[in-house]
């Protein structure tokens, strides 16, 4: 297939690839916008799992007998495609993990821990997931370290004079998110490195939701932290890497002691193998790292520009569309990369998505892991649409039916209390 023809198919030539899609949810097609929190997994990451299982399980790094060397080989091969698919120099720079959340508190124990002191500062967004902010709150507990936050503009970008004013000699670490998982906002890369180099700051990128929509370049970057998760960029759950750079990891102290990290232990000491083994002590997700291989090997044969240029016609559709439903106020611009959260006069978002439900719409409402950002935007919640490479217009239009369908529901009833007011409750707790 040519460049120009399989980006003219659009969503289309994705589709077959993902069984799940064919699913009913109260007897009406799945139309699944979900895929922030997760994406679903093409037959080529479910067949490389089965047969790792069917197949060659064994454990890794451990066994001379064929199947833990066919095991072996096949993490090693998925390493080096990750390490193609983000464009790192070396392969040893790519520590496996078990997602975004665990990367962040990698960096957070098994280097700011060691190397930052009282008095310095870490600067943030109020975009943040909560996996990069908690662990800095966290580390906020056992260290006097300072935490800003960049404020936003009315665009919803990141407001980069701010953060000009806030970055200082004291700040040693600039940890922001690529893709805000609510706003869709991309930030910029180059320009956060540049501004970090100035003063001598590390730069953490958290790319949870950047992985499967953009090209990646860490080394042409200059990043120093690279956090992402499989189970986004349509890999198994429990999957997920953490890029750190060479002269870096040579510093970091293990993060977890155990087997498979060592070269020898006795009762009193310690040695530690070389990079990346020295920081995957246990048994790593075997299934799961294969599962992610084969999910870079899936985007880098279709080419993430034609799986972006997928997503981004469909988000524009998206944004007209919800432009034009009254009472809807969007939190994104026109470009958002995948995602758009909103609100409805008068419906509460977890109605919203609860309606949605029986239409066969799957969304998310609530804060999103994003508190401060909801805080900062006063509103409690959102309801949040996010995309992937297999959405179509189509699915749009069924969406937009059902939030008119939300709005007849609640003319109706505007005088007595709905009936998900338990789903609200649990709302209020949520996630
Ligand atoms: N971080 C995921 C989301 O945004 C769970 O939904």
């Amino acid at each position: 297939m040519s460049k120009k023809q399989s980006i003219s198919n659009g969503a289309n030539q994705f589709r077959k690839d993902f069984p799940i899609l064919a699913t009913k949810i109260n007897g009406k097609p799945l139309v699944y916008l979900d895929n922030a929190a997760t994406a679903h997994k093409p037959q080529q990451v479910l067949d490389a799992v089965n047969e790792f299982y069917t197949t060659y399980n064994a454990n890794i790094h451990r066994g001379i007998h064929t199947l833990s060397q066919k095991a072996t080989e096949a993490v090693d091969d998925a390493r080096e495609i990750m390490r193609r698919f983000i464009g790192a120099e070396r392969s040893s720079e790519v520590l496996f993990t078990y997602g975004t959340t665990f990367s962040i508190n990698f960096v957070a124990y098994a280097w700011a821990e060691r190397f930052l002191k009282s008095g310095d500062e870490i600067v943030l967004s109020v975009m943040e997931h909560h996996a990069n902010t908690v662990p800095w709150l966290e580390l906020q507990k056992r260290k006097r370290i300072k935490l800003s936050f960049v404020p936003l503009t009315k665009n919803f970008e990141l407001d980069y004079d701010a953060m000009r004013r806030m970055v200082s000699k004291k700040t040693k670490l600039i940890s922001l998110a690529h893709i805000s998982n609510v706003l869709g906002t991309e930030n910029d890369i180059p320009r956060i490195v540049s501004m970090a180099r100035r003063v001598g700051a590390k730069v953490l990128i958290d790319a949870a939701q950047s992985v499967a929509r953009e090209k990646i370049e860490v080394n042409k970057w200059n990043v120093d932290f690279f956090a992402f998760s499989g189970h986004k960029m349509y890999a198994p759950t429990g999957s997920g890497v953490l890029y750190v750079k060479k002269d870096i990891l040579k510093t970091m102290p293990p993060f977890l002691g155990g087997g498979g990290a060592i070269i020898e232990v006795t009762q009193r000491s310690v040695t530690y193998r070389e990079t990346p083994d020295k920081f995957e002590a246990g048994t790593p997700h075997i299934a799961g790292n294969i599962g992610l291989g084969a999910a870079a090997t899936y985007i880098m044969k279709y080419g993430i520009a034609t799986m972006k240029k997928s997503e981004m016609d469909v988000a524009r559709y998206a944004y007209d569309k919800l432009s034009h439903v009254s009472g809807v106020r969007l939190f994104c611009h026109a470009r958002t990369h995948g995602v758009l959260s909103f609100t409805m006069e008068g419906v509460h978002p977890h109605d919203i998505a609860e309606i949605l439900n029986t239409h066969g719409v799957a969304i998310r409402a609530g804060f999103h892991c994003a508190m401060p950002l909801h805080t900062h935007l006063k509103t409690p919640a959102t309801a949040r649409i996010s995309l992937a490479c297999y959405n179509t217009k189509d699915e749009i239009d069924v969406f937009i039916k059902g939030l008119k369908d939300v709005q007849n529901i609640f003319k109706q009833t505007s005088s007595r209390p709905t009936k998900s007011s338990s789903a609200r409750q649990r709302a209020e707790g949520s996630r």
